[in-house]
């Protein structure tokens, strides 16, 4: 059951579909408290076995209780575990005890305060900033029935295109088609699967959006489709801010159409990102959305099937306001002497001359014609870049799949892309927290996703790298990236290259099968990835496991993510199938019984653990995700009664697909000796 609740004057967000009345009545469960600021809180006592799940891209574990998080999309390098925001806001959290199941979702696109056991670790309190906002309760039996009723409130999850389930190859920094045909090259002479290589923000000119250096890529037709015929697919990145400059094309368009936000004077607002100083799009408005989408054409006619978009929080390097501001305070100290206060205060201003919150006050967006201060509306512009290119590829390539993921979103932008997980590093920490936070995303709605594998910042360790890749094995998103200036991170630069190219074989045998379970979930608005505690309600040690995963419908994941480590505990919440993986044709099995288990892993090997009377299927190789051959696997899973696996395959690119016709039913006899051959 789901019910809304109205306060204050709510700002449309499109994240909802369902039109529900709200309720007349006062909220059920939660105190009000209204702030002076105009500010509303909600109160909830929790239980002490009160388990809450949710709020999508947030640092720390699992289960959110214990800390305090901030919905307010951030450009941040540094995702330590003080990190209130990261990129997208996702105000969807479930409360779970034994004496309830509630879920409540917060449609507000300003900021929102979530105090989870922070101050007082029996309480929830949770402050929209604004006041205004729908509030949605929503209540059901199970947890996977809550996620349901959320997605069917917000809608169906986005479906990438089959390719996009390839490994990606990614580095800020590859700046020709000759750069980007070795980095090809150097993958497939090694026989390292590869599907894509993505194009940061170096094949443009001066970083402006839609432009690609002549020189560097003087055929980009002919480039795409040279990378075509190998199996690959360039995808280019798109920041948000346009270029202040005459004589350029998508700054005098917008320009002519007013499509920029504004100051309170009515001038464009400005501020600095790669480019320079730019002009950011109201995406708020559908005819800015529309000219914006309209920009992406040339590249779709170059053959460009898939994009990243970026910088969209918005990310704000400096304004000329909030430089001028911090030079004043300089003057001032200048003048007025120096202590350590005042040191460190000069320090802060130019340290936060970036992301100022100043400056998220200093624009206006045009909603139902009347203006509205960037601030109060700050966690829809990701979404609205996102909706601006997912509008776009409908007109351009009506009826297909193309391939889109964000760095900012909101809740609604889990129907037109999927998100990455921002800039991490190349830490063990790093690691485990992309692990963390992928059941949060999914029960958000965000299905298509993955965390820069390597880490972005600082530099990996070709053992480090490994055990990121076991990760990206199954996540939907399995991309490589890294920044300019760390250590080149393409696999064969490192020792243990061959051990890694195994692994991402593993990635390729399955492919069919996560495919399948990818496109199951979404087309039944499930979940890919699930705390165990959905799968494992009664089972008081599955509800707090907080590194372990389940995926799809019948298995669970539990990577290793420490240093030298040599494998790691497992807690099975019931009788398993464990495949020790070292390559898509070596792997070892061994059942396993309910409880905990020591898992002896080396550094080339992971495990994937199959419930019993369930199967995988691995497909026979291939070097890019045209090539496997979807017809003849090998189920391996510890069959005791008849079963049968529910294969989902469609052409991979249709936007509307069959969720039923995809289907083909595959029998599973019983079987001791777990691994047995299918023809389908
Ligand atoms: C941002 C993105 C990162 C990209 C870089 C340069 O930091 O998050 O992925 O490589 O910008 O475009």
């Amino acid at each position: 059951m789901i019910r809304k609740y109205t306060f204050g004057v709510p700002l449309p967000t499109n994240a909802v579909i369902q039109d529900l009345p709200a309720e007349e009545g006062p909220l059920p469960f939660f105190g009000v408290t209204a702030g002076k600021d105009g500010s509303v809180s909600f109160t909830l006592s929790l239980h002490p076995e009160e388990a809450l799940f949710g709020l999508g891209q947030a640092v720390r574990g699992m289960d959110k209780r214990g800390h305090r998080y901030e919905s307010w999309n951030s450009d941040v390098f540094n995702h330590t575990e003080e990190r209130p925001s990261l990129y997208g806001s996702h105000n969807f959290l479930v409360f779970f005890s034994p004496e309830r199941l509630l879920g409540i979702y917060l449609d507000d696109p300003g900021k929102v305060v979530w105090d989870l056991g922070w101050e007082d670790y029996s309480r929830a309190v949770i402050t929209s900033v604004s006041g205004n906002l729908d509030l949605y309760l929503i209540e059901e039996n199970t947890l996977p029935a809550a996620a349901r009723a959320f997605r069917q409130l917000t809608g169906r999850s986005y479906l990438p295109p089959r390719w996009a389930f390839g490994y990606i190859q990614s580095r800020w920094g590859y700046a020709s088609e000759q750069e980007v045909r070795t980095v090809a090259q150097e993958h497939r002479k090694r026989h390292i699967p590869l599907d894509a290589v993505c194009l940061d923000i170096d094949y443009m000119v001066d970083f402006k959006n839609f432009t690609w250096k002549p020189d560097a890529f003087p055929d980009l037709a002919r480039f795409s489709r040279e990378m075509k015929e190998d199996g690959l697919r360039l995808v280019p990145i798109i920041d948000a801010g346009i270029k202040v400059e005459e004589g350029y094309g998508p700054y005098d368009s917008g320009k002519a159409g007013d499509c920029f936000c504004k100051k309170a004077d009515g001038s464009d607002f400005v501020a600095a990102v790669w480019p320079g100083r730019c002009c950011f799009p109201d995406f708020l408005r559908e005819d800015v959305r529309r000219w914006f989408g309209d920009l992406y054409r040339p590249l779709l006619e170059a053959g460009i099937e898939g994009f990243w978009n970026d910088m969209n929080e918005p990310a704000l390097f400096y304004s000329d306001e909030g430089v001028a501001e911090a030079f004043a305070l300089a003057d001032r100290i200048r003048s007025g002497g120096v202590d350590y206060e005042a040191a460190w205060g000069l320090k802060d201003a130019f340290s936060g001359i970036a992301n100022n919150p100043e400056d998220y006050r200093r624009f206006y967006h045009q909603v139902d014609g009347k203006p509205v201060r960037h601030d109060l509306v700050h966690n829809l512009y990701g979404a609205g870049m996102t909706r601006a290119t997912a509008e776009g590829f409908r007109r351009f390539r009506p009826g297909e799949r193309l391939l889109l993921f964000s760095r900012s979103s909101f809740i609604g932008a889990h129907r037109d892309g999927g998100i990455w997980q921002g800039d991490n590093f190349s830490w063990w920490s790093h690691l485990k927290l992309a692990l963390q936070m992928l059941p949060g995303l999914n029960l958000c709605g965000f299905l298509f996703t993955g965390c820069d594998l390597g880490g972005f910042g600082c530099n990996v360790t070709g053992d480090l790298l490994q055990r990121f890749l076991q990760l990206g094995v199954f996540t939907p998103l399995m991309r490589n990236h890294s920044a300019l200036h760390t250590r080149e991170q393409e696999i064969y630069r490192f020792t243990n290259w061959e051990s890694m190219r195994d692994t991402v074989s593993v990635r390729y045998a399955l492919l069919p099968y996560l495919y399948s379970e990818f496109m199951k979930a979404a087309l039944t608005d499930g979940m890919y990835f699930r705390p165990l505690a959905f799968d494992y309600p009664a089972d008081r040690r599955a509800v707090r496991t907080q590194d372990q995963l389940m995926l799809g419908g019948d298995c669970m994941i539990a990577p290793v993510y420490e240093q030298n480590a040599a494998g790691r505990y497992v807690y099975l919440p019931e009788d398993m199938l464990m495949i020790r993986f070292r390559s898509a044709a070596d792997y070892d099995l061994e059942p396993l019984a309910k409880g905990d288990h020591w898992i002896s892993l080396s550094l080339g090997e992971f495990p994937l653990f199959v419930r019993k009377n369930h199967a995988v299927l691995l497909c026979s190789g291939g070097e890019s995700s045209a090539a496997l051959d979807d017809t003849r696997f090998t189920a391996v899973g510890q069959i005791e009664t008849e079963g049968e696996y529910a294969l989902y395959r469609d052409d991979g690119k249709t936007a509307d697909p069959d969720p039923v016709g995809g289907l083909t039913k595959i029998q599973l006899v019983p079987d001791k000796a777990f691994a047995r051959s299918i023809q389908c």
